[in-house]
């Protein structure tokens, strides 16, 4: 059986670089903490046998976040941020009884996948060296520790960005921050190595060269990937970062048979489900619980959240939350949707029209300029331009209800003062204000809306038709 493996994640540096309030490891990358982006690539390692986070700076607010999601992770404090090694030397205690290798990773380096750090512990395992490193080869190797090498390759030195001499930095080969260790020479080393170097800190690097020196050399593999192992240590680099992991969502997307027009400028949480053929125009926002079907067209200029969008929905620079838009139903433009909006199959919300609380029925439509709050809409509905319900007496502070049924027409300019129902079928004139309910199938024009038609009923032939 293969040892367990045990995790050490370093995370209680305040990141100088951040000029921030907030711990560095929990500013967000996509939507999604530094912190929570690493633990979870490591939580899917194979054998993982135990996880420990080492916290300080603002450790409070760093364990809360860890703890919600990550209830199996230990928390190492650090009380004095003196550098990684005194950071490792910290988890000793913790790992007292422990037998398999230990992997070490930087709280900073959200894009590091799974895979690759399975790579290294595999082959740790199989070289059994006391010591293994992830290295990269960077473009621009500002800010990383470099790694010489003498002619046959040879790892001699890892030397800090701060302590090396300008033909140090010109080497692209980096360190990533990620070890695979041995426990026993790991801390025995840890009690062997100094801080006279440019930042006064004690250097986990250090640490394996006293190792590799003593038990032969450091083995080292190459991450395939350079864009991966970036650490992030100034708010550039997390913009940067940001912009990666969202292509890379993008990248899986438009690979599932969605087509993207502007990537740049398409901003798509993690996890959002879209359906094969939907079309994404540019400057589009889709976030939180949101899901689209499939063959819609999004955009331009549209933010959705928490919202569900079924098949064949069109929605065109419009503000969508909290809502539930009916296959192939139409949105905007300019339109804005708040929370508890329901559009039926095929109903509408056109130009200038507010809805919140609402349900569109079936083929209803709301083409221009609207605010429909705390409404019931049946079906086939037609609802002119500018109609308006007063959803809210200011005298009363209450809400109420507007309810319109199967059918009716509303004329351009209506106002439907809240609780008002219009039977099926009604019709309001141009500029009625609604105050009372009217029946299924009568016309009401002016203020306040009077009745001018009265439905035929069967078996009133007796009674006047009302013109009151
Ligand atoms: C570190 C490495 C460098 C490597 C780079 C890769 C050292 C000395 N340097 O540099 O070789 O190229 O990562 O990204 O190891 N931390 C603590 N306690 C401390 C200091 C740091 O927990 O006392 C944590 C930080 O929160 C961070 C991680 O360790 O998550 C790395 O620290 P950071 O200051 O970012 O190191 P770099 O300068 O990037
Ligand atoms: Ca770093």
């Amino acid at each position: 059986m293969t040892e367990q493996l045990a995790v050490v994640v370093l995370a209680a540096g305040m990141g100088k670089r951040f000029r921030s309030a907030t711990p560095k490891v929990l500013h967000k990358a996509a939507g999604r903490s530094l912190i929570l982006r690493v633990l979870d690539s490591v939580t899917a390692l194979r054998d993982l046998g135990r996880l420990l986070v080492v916290v300080g700076r603002g450790s409070e607010r760093v364990i809360e976040t860890v703890e919600s999601k990550f209830p199996q992770a230990v928390f190492v404090d650090q009380p004095e941020q003196l550098g990684t090694g005194d950071a490792v030397k910290r988890c000793e205690t913790y790992l007292g009884d422990w037998e398999g290798p230990v992997l070490i990773v930087s709280g900073d380096t959200p894009l590091v996948r799974t895979e690759s750090l399975q790579e290294l512990v595999d082959v740790h395992r199989k070289s059994k060296s006391p010591v293994s490193l992830l290295t990269a080869i960077l473009e621009d190797p500002t800010g990383y520790g470099r790694i010489v090498r003498d002619e046959s390759e040879r790892l001699l030195r890892i030397v800090e960005e701060t302590d090396a001499s300008p033909e140090v930095r010109v080497i692209t080969e980096v360190s990533t921050g990620i070890w695979c260790f041995e426990k026993t020479p790991l801390f025995e080393a840890l009690t062997q190595i100094d801080n006279d170097n440019s930042q006064g800190e004690y250097y986990l690097p250090d640490a394996a060269l006293v190792i590799s020196a003593k038990e032969g050399n450091m083995y080292t593999v190459t991450a395939g990937d350079a864009d991966e192992v970036q650490g992030v240590n100034d708010r550039a680099q997390l913009a940067d970062v940001s912009r990666q992991l969202r292509l890379r969502y993008l990248e899986k997307l438009a690979a599932s048979g969605i087509t993207i027009e502007d990537p740049n400028t398409t901003y798509i949480d993690e996890g959002i489900d879209v359906g094969p053929d939907t079309v994404i125009r540019p400057l589009v926002f889709l976030e939180g619980a949101t899901s689209i079907g499939r063959s819609c067209v999004i955009g331009p200029s549209v933010l959705i959240a928490d919202s569900i969008v079924e098949d064949g929905a069109e929605i065109v620079f419009s503000q969508v939350k909290g809502s539930h838009i009916g296959p192939g139903a139409t949105v905007g433009p300019f339109a804005s949707l708040r929370p508890g909006t329901r559009l039926g199959a095929g109903a509408k919300a056109g130009t200038f029209v507010e809805v919140k609380g609402s349900i569109i029925g079936e083929r209803s439509k709301v083409p221009h300029l609207s605010y429909i709050g705390d409404t019931e809409i049946g079906s086939k509905a037609n609802i002119g331009a500018g109609t308006i319900t007063g959803n809210y007496d200011g005298e009363t502070g209450v809400k109420s209800k507007t309810v319109i049924e199967d059918g009716v027409l509303t004329g351009s300019g209506t106002t439907l003062v809240a609780p008002v129902t219009l039977g099926k079928e009604s019709v309001t004139g141009a500029g009625s204000v609604v105050t009372k309910d009217v029946g299924p199938s009568d016309v009401v024009v002016g203020v306040p809306a009077r009745v001018v038609r009265k439905r035929k009923r069967e078996n009133e032939g007796n009674k006047k038709e009302g013109t009151n």
